[in-house]
């Protein structure tokens, strides 16, 4: 299997009318970890929103494929089956449907009808994961992220990326709100899947969650575009001396999406 490789061109996008993404270039493939940071209100999680195919982000420019093809032209699901993963900012409740009923709907529509996951390898992998996660197995019997504490709702994440064996996961903040045990537990999901066969784009504000899941490649937003790309030293240089160097250098007085048209 040739490794996989999503591909966004000049990506411009509008939430109700208001431009948030403007101009992004990125090039993600397998066995690649890419860390976005950035100041609040950069565009981060409008990127990830885009990307999944949220409708109320507006793609009003630039491309992007997934092994060569138009994921904007794909429904949200059929990016799903495609192999595009968003670990979620904020993660929504959905009740009656518990967690392992979710998940074994969403393994067969990645797979497909007429290969379906066989229910005993299906126990075997979720089993496996949790016990990677340090998950109880009654969580995943309860209705999916209902009454789950914010920790919880990161590790469930974590565990519907590693049943559904994405191509390429975009994990936005998945470290926000974990206490550092759940940090390394959640990092040790990430490494366990990281492969050939899955590239990763870990959008945080925090370098410690880099010490354990290493980025190759660390992006700067502002302002809705990459406007500094380094190595994992980026991310530390970040961390001891913040922003203002990286703005004062480049000229930006406002890192923010926000106030000017
Ligand atoms: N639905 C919306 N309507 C209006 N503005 C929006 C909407 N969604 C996002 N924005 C604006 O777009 C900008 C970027 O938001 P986004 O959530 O992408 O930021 P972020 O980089 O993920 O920030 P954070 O680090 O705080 O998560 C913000 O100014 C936000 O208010
Ligand atoms: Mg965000």
């Amino acid at each position: 299997m040739a490794r996989p490789e999503l591909k966004i061109e000049n990506l411009h996008v509008a939430v109700d009318g208001k431009p948030i993404i403007r101009g992004l270039n990125l090039v993600i493939r397998g066995g690649e970890v890419h860390a976005i940071m950035g100041p609040n209100g950069t565009g981060k999680s409008t990127l990830a929103q885009a990307l999944m195919g949220h409708p109320r982000y507006e793609v009003t420019a630039g491309t992007v494929t997934l092994d060569g093809e138009d994921v904007l032209a794909m429904s949200v699901d059929e990016r799903a089956r495609k192999g595009l993963f968003l670990a979620m900012q904020y993660p929504s409740e959905v009740s009656g449907v518990s967690t392992s009923d979710f998940l074994r709907t969403a393994i067969n529509a990645r797979r497909g009808e007429g290969n379906e996951i066989p229910l005993m390898e299906f126990v075997r992998k979720l089993d496996r994961a949790l016990k990677t996660l340090e998950m109880p197995q009654d969580m995943v019997r309860r209705s999916l992220n209902e009454g789950f504490s914010g920790g919880e709702k990161k590790r469930n994440e974590i565990l519907q990326m590693m049943l559904l064996e994405p191509k390429i996961a975009i994990l936005d903040e998945v470290d926000s709100g974990l206490d550092i045990d759940a940090l390394k537990i959640v990092a040790r999901g990430v490494n366990e899947m990281l492969s050939e066969n899955l590239g990763v784009l870990v959008i945080t504000h925090y370098q410690r969650l880099l010490n354990y899941i290493r980025p190759h490649f660390v992006h700067v937003l502002m302002q809705g575009r990459i406007v500094k790309s380094g190595g994992p030293e980026l991310a530390e240089a970040l961390e001891a001396k913040g922003y203002d160097w990286i703005k004062e250098a480049l000229g930006i007085v406002d890192e923010t999406v926000g106030q000017e048209v």
